[in-house]
């Protein structure tokens, strides 16, 4: 399947036909669509349809049984995890994924690892490159820090953080990664309607400011059609619309996958 999308010029990510069987059971079949470069893309449909495995695949955690996935050409299907980040893709989890004794800049320094070339951990700050190196990084990962609205928590253990807070460290340690790609996992899970609207907020400034393109799986559906230029649905690992989100939200087909009956139905 090709995508029924093709935005002007290349797109940033070109999924096709992607499937992944694990024993027994069909987790995505044959998904194909395109992320445009500079937009904010959701993936959404009911639990289990297969959202977490697509961005498995795509950093490189679960291998597609077939398919392709291409970031500006290259081909990512067979790379591990860490060939997948340097290339650009930085993601968020479902759970929180956080060192929890250690204060936020340790967490986002760790998010750089990928980007030193003396290995400033390993090295232990004895040579004077290895300092240097570290130096430069504290800065970017400060001004990150700064952009997400966390410059004044940087010595804070994570675990004392507010639940709100950490999925805002979470997803500065994966800009610390400088995506060109950042793949956030429900990003809002268990927010209040306060935090919800600020990572909306920090959302836009990702891909407005940083020029970052988003894909996002999100269960609230306010926020995906706030946010999201496209939206691509998927029910039972297939793909069954993608478009616009006015466009995906009057589809029958998705209707029908969220609320179990036809729009016909629905009236009745
Ligand atoms: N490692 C695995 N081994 C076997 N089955 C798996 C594995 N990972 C996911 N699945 C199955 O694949 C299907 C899709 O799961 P997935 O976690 O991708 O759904 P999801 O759309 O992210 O759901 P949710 O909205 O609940 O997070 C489910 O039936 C799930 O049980
Ligand atoms: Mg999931």
């Amino acid at each position: 399947m090709t995508p029924s999308y093709q935005p002007d010029g290349m797109p940033l990510l070109d999924v096709r036909d992607v499937t992944v069987r694990f024993a027994g059971l069909t987790a995505l079949d044959g998904v194909g669509f395109a992320v445009a470069p500079g937009t904010v893309h959701a993936v959404i449909g009911p639990n289990g349809a297969g959202k977490s495995t697509f961005f498995n695949v795509l950093s490189g955690v679960y291998k597609a049984t077939s398919g392709s996935v291409r970031l500006d050409g290259a081909e990512l299907t067979a790379l591990p995890p860490h060939r997948v980040a340097a290339l650009g893709v930085a993601r968020t989890f479902q759970n929180i994924a956080l060192s929890r004794h250690l204060p936020v800049v340790d967490n986002l320094m760790l998010g750089r690892h990928r980007l030193t070339r003396a290995g400033f951990v390993s090295s232990g700050l004895r040579l004077p490159h290895a300092r240097r190196e570290w130096a430069r990084h504290l800065d970017r990962v400060t001004e990150i820090a700064g952009f997400v609205g966390l410059g004044d928590r940087l010595g804070t253990p994570v675990g004392l953080l507010p639940y709100g807070v950490q999925k805002r460290v979470e997803l500065a340690r994966a800009l610390c990664m400088e995506p060109r790609l950042l793949l956030l996992d429900e990003p809002v899970a268990g927010m209040n309607g306060g935090e919800r609207l600020d990572m909306a907020e920090l959302i836009v400034a990702v891909r407005e400011s940083l020029g970052i393109s988003v894909l996002l799986v999100e269960h609230d559906m306010g926020m995906v059609m706030r946010l999201a230029d496209r939206v691509t649905v998927l029910d039972f690992g297939r793909r069954i619309a993608d478009g616009t989100p006015e466009e995906v939200q009057r589809d029958p087909h998705v209707v029908r996958a969220y609320l179990g009956t036809s729009p016909d139905q629905e009236d009745m």
